[in-house]
Order: C-alpha cells, then sequence, then structure tokens
C-alpha cells in the first residue's frame, strides 16, 4: 500500500520544509528578579535555574541575554520592605526603578518590560488598597498610574498591568499621556486567570496574600468568554498587547483571543509550568529539551505571537543547536 499523510514525515528535510509552527528567538521575553544589595546571584529555591539578582548582577545577566539575542526582559522586584500601600512600587529609589535605570544604561538594544503590580509591596499581600478585606478599585489604578509613570521615568519601554484591576489600562494610558510618555506601551494581562500555577513565582517574589486569595479579581478557570470580555475592555482602553495567563492549561484561550483581536497576543508560560517540567526533568521523567521546545511550540501553534518564559535561555540554546 502507499503511504499517505506519512509521506510528508520521511526524512528530516521533509518534515522541515512542511512544519507549521516554528518558534523563534523574536517570540521570547525572559522574565528576571531584582533585589536590593550587591553581588547578590541567589536561585529560587523552587525554581532551579532561575535567580534573584542585584541590580549589578542584573545588568550582568540582562547584557547576556541580549547577546545571545532574545528581544526583551520582564522585570520583578523585591522590595526592601512592604506597606499597606505597596510604597516601594512607586517609589523613584525602588528596586525596579534602579534596576530599569541601571540596565537602560548599559544595555543597548534590548526592550525592557515591567511588571506594574502592587502584590509584592504590599504588607497584606493583595494587588491594591486593602478596604476592610476587598481590594479597592478606584485607589488602586491610583497608585498604579504612580507606578507605570515611574517605571516609564527611568526608561521601561513596555509597562504590564498584572494586578486585574477595572478600568486600570485606560487610567494608566492617560497618566502616561499626560506625563509625556506616549511611547511607552501597554502590555495588559488581560485574560489572568486565579491558579495555582503562581506558586513558585509568590515564593520567589515573597508576594503570598497574607489573608484570603484573588478570587474576587484574578478570573475563574472556567471562564473562557469572560476572557473574550476582559481583552476587548482592554483594546477598547489601549492595550498595545494582550496577555493570557497561564499558558498551558489555558491553550484554549490563547486561541480564542488570537481570534478575537488583531492586536498582538501574549501568553505567560508560568514560574509553576516551569518547576513542575524542571521538577521531571531533574527527576529524569522527562526528556527537558523536548519537552520545553513542545512546550513553547504548543503556546505559539495556540496563537501567542509573544512567549514569557523562563525557559527563554535554554530554549535560545537548543534552537541553536538545530532541532
Ligand atoms: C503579580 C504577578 C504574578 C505573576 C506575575 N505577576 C503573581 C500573582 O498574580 O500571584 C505570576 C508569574 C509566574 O507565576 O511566573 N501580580
Amino acid at each position: 500500500m502507499s503511504l499517505g499523510p506519512r509521506r510528508l514525515r520521511v526524512s528530516p528535510g521533509i518534515r522541515r520544509l512542511v512544519r507549521e509552527t516554528r518558534l523563534s528567538i523574536d517570540d521570547l521575553v525572559y522574565p528576571m528578579f531584582a533585589v536590593h544589595g550587591t553581588r547578590i546571584r541567589e536561585e529560587v529555591p523552587s525554581m532551579p535555574g532561575v535567580y534573584r539578582f542585584s541590580v549589578d548582577e542584573l545588568c550582568r545577566e540582562a547584557m547576556q541575554v541580549r547577546n545571545m539575542g532574545i528581544p526583551a526582559v520582564l522585570i520583578f522586584g523585591i522590595p526592601e520592605s512592604k506597606d499597606e500601600f505597596g510604597s516601594e512600587a512607586y517609589s523613584s529609589d525602588g528596586i525596579v526603578q534602579k534596576a530599569v535605570r541601571a540596565i537602560k544604561e548599559s544595555v543597548d538594544d534590548l526592550i525592557v518590560a515591567t511588571d506594574v503590580c502592587l502584590c509584592g509591596y504590599t504588607s497584606h499581600g493583595h494587588c491594591g488598597v486593602l478596604d476592610g478585606r476587598c481590594v479597592e478599585n478606584e485607589s488602586t489604578l491610583d497608585l498604579l498610574q504612580r507606578t507605570a509613570i515611574s517605571h516609564a521615568l527611568v526608561g521601561a519601554d513596555i509597562v504590564a498591568p498584572s494586578d486585574m484591576m477595572d478600568g486600570r489600562v485606560d487610567a494608566i494610558r492617560c497618566a502616561l499621556d499626560e506625563y509625556g510618555f506616549e511611547r511607552t506601551l501597554i502590555m495588559a494581562y488581560s485574560a489572568k486567570y486565579c491558579s495555582a500555577f503562581y506558586g513558585p513565582f509568590r515564593e520567589a517574589a515573597d508576594s503570598t496574600p497574607k489573608l484570603g486569595d484573588r478570587k474576587e479579581y484574578q478570573m475563574d478557570p472556567g471562564n473562557v468568554r469572560e476572557a473574550l470580555k476582559e481583552v476587548s475592555l482592554d483594546v477598547d482602553e489601549s492595550a498595545d498587547i494582550v496577555m493570557v495567563k497561564p499558558a498551558l492549561a489555558y491553550l484554549d484561550v490563547i486561541h480564542q483571543v488570537k481570534e478575537s483581536t488583531d492586536i498582538p497576543v501574549a501568553a505567560y508560560n508560568v514560574s509553576g509550568e516551569y518547576s513542575m517540567l524542571k521538577a521531571a526533568a531533574m527527576n529524569g521523567w522527562v526528556d527537558e529539551q523536548r519537552a520545553v521546545m513542545e512546550v513553547l511550540t504548543s503556546i505559539k501553534r495556540a496563537g501567542a505571537d509573544i512567549i514569557i518564559t523562563y525557559h527563554a535561555k535554554d530554549a535560545v540554546k537548543w534552537m541553536e543547536s538545530g532541532e
């Protein structure tokens, strides 16, 4: 009997010729954690291969990331101290502000995106100002505007609000424009689900809520039409890029979001997804290179134009090695 679809798989050359989805360095954003101090390079216990860097080390690392050809980094900060209103998030001497300023001074041609949220900076660990047990929308918007402006001021190319407050994209856009930062992009965490997969990140950033959870502002995992609504609101509020987060348990959401909008779609391959794979690989249960490339390709195939991933550096090495 003659072959059918298998004829398109007969050799590496043919497979290469007909491959529909191809991961590219250009798709990748590498998340990084900044801490106060000097000469610190501290591995996150639940995320082998991921470090918290003091600003000097962060710059060295950012330079290496740029030299590998990765186009962008996403910066998170771990503050010196926390308070009820998350003041370090919008302080000119805050950790993110210092980190971005230093990267922009020492590394050319690297896009710097920043996470705009208060959860790592508030004593209670919620993403905004608490009114009783509830996160207050309006007063939080005010602080998010201040945070975004403070990031733009030190040179952030993209601000990425991850707080899930209503109306924050519009609030941040207006504030940026008012202060003359018309060229600063907003990458909105539009469909951000209330997910167990943020666990290792919360260890890395020390941002677990002290009381309660984030179900009143992050999305319910069962919903997809609601994701489309969030995306369309953010597009109307002039988001430049929309994001789905996490990625792997939400590939259908990425797909539908991609179909529903013309603007670039980012997907965040989050900490728990990274740690899960890393742990299995370290136990010899899966082949890390193949599993990572398969996962990243699936996120792209689902429709992501941009993939934010802790695997970025490894993925680049593996892309260069050919397979
Ligand atoms: C801050 C924020 C979180 C992540 C990105 N920005 C954590 C959260 O919402 O709890 C998660 C990233 C990851 O898990 O890799 N709001």
